[in-house]
């Protein structure tokens, strides 16, 4: 049976419990954002697992809270600092709505987290399904997160036809992920039913063949029935990233301490508010930006690509190795930076690792030249 839009969904009583059971049984353990109740630390773990996988985020929440130890720590940190230890993690926006929401939190708040969804959501930088996953987490609401993974969780056990680049449709499925929730949970109940949702839907309801033979919905799944799996979920618009050329001008004053010319970002924008090489948007833009002697001793190195979420970077590096400061004329805006201070500065990744290669070209030279 399929599920009109706008119609009544006969939901299955079973979703729950199949779901927490599973969860239980087989879903993901051990992780340290699991087991905890303080909302500090879900609230960290949610932000940083946002676009980002689990492997990743284990070494930068374990600096993360090893510096930031509490609310109170990190809104008393300074912007740079946080920007530096989140270098890499990309999606820089996420850092600073950190920053500001633990501002929020300890200024607003008196130093404790809002305990309903609602309330966590006036907070900056928490959206509906992240302040659900908190709420739930730590104090048992019964109220669902519906991001892109429990989406296609929920289109596909439903087969529900509607197009979820429409917000009204977008709507109906969170109505029905709040009917599905469980009844008179407890707290640890709520606990795994979210992860559980999360489980689900990055482990075995993946996008591309998914694993239906492990899978707790199996005898329930309206899309696997009509085999149709993935027809859901329907979504007309899809994400056309735009292709840019960028030119960075990579400057270096060699010397008794190794020192890199850096600019800080604009504060809104592509890497806002990082620091970065100069950058143009062609080579002759970027060699015209030094006195001409110099840039004629500029050395093309290889381009690298790098996908944000609406754009496709192609980065051309323009090296210029120096042995003295040739002074501030003719010289694009920034600062020296010494390369073992850069760990301080929030850098993009793809910078940071062009840096790196420069550093350490033992390190990325290919296996056959060592
Ligand atoms: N992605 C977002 N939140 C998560 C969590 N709590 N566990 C695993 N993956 C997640």
């Amino acid at each position: 049976m399929k599920v009109a839009v706008g119609h009544r969904v006969e939901l299955p009583c079973t979703f729950a419990p199949l779901l927490i059971e599973w969860q239980r049984r087989a879903g993901r353990s051990g992780m340290p954002w699991q087991g905890i109740r303080d909302p500090y630390r879900v609230w960290l773990s949610e932000v940083m697992l946002q676009q980002t996988q689990v492997s990743t985020v284990l070494g930068y929440y374990a600096r993360f809270l090893e510096r930031f130890p509490d609310v109170q720590a990190l809104a008393a940190a300074d912007a740079d600092e946080v920007m530096a230890l989140w270098s890499g993690l990309g999606y820089y926006s996420r850092a600073r709505n950190l920053h500001r929401c633990a501002q929020a939190v300890v200024a607003e708040h008196g130093g404790a987290f809002p305990s309903t969804a609602a309330g966590l959501e006036t907070l900056p930088g928490i959206g509906a399904s992240t302040a659900a996953a908190i709420a739930s987490f730590c104090f048992g609401e019964r109220v669902s997160i519906v991001d892109g993974n429990v989406r296609r969780v929920l289109t596909r056990v439903l087969a529900f036809e509607g197009d979820l680049a429409q917000s009204a449709p977008q709507r109906e499925l969170w109505d029905l992920a709040q009917a599905l929730l469980p009844v008179a949970p407890s707290v640890d109940d709520m606990t795994a039913y979210t992860q559980g949702l999360m489980d689900l839907g990055a482990t075995v309801c993946t996008r591309s063949r998914p694993a239906c033979s492990e899978c707790p919905m199996l005898g329930i799944c309206r899309a696997r029935q009509a085999g149709d799996q993935q027809r859901f979920p329907v979504k007309t618009r899809t994400l056309k990233r735009r292709h840019e050329s960028w030119w960075l001008l990579l400057l270096r004053l060699r010397g008794e301490r190794d020192l890199f010319w850096l600019q800080r970002r604009p504060a809104s924008g592509i890497w806002a508010g990082l620091f970065c090489p100069p950058v143009y948007d062609s080579e002759n833009t970027a060699r015209s930006a030094l006195p001409p002697a110099l840039a004629h001793a500029l050395v093309p190195l290889d381009a690298v690509s790098h996908s944000l979420t609406h754009r496709e970077l192609r980065l051309h590096p323009l090296l210029l190795e120096l042995d003295a400061d040739p002074g501030p004329t003719g010289w694009p805006d920034g600062q020296w930076v010494e390369a073992a201070q850069l760990a301080q500065y929030g850098l993009p990744a793809p910078v940071k690792l062009l840096l790196q290669r420069l550093l350490e070209p033992d390190l990325f030279a290919p296996a056959n030249s060592r």
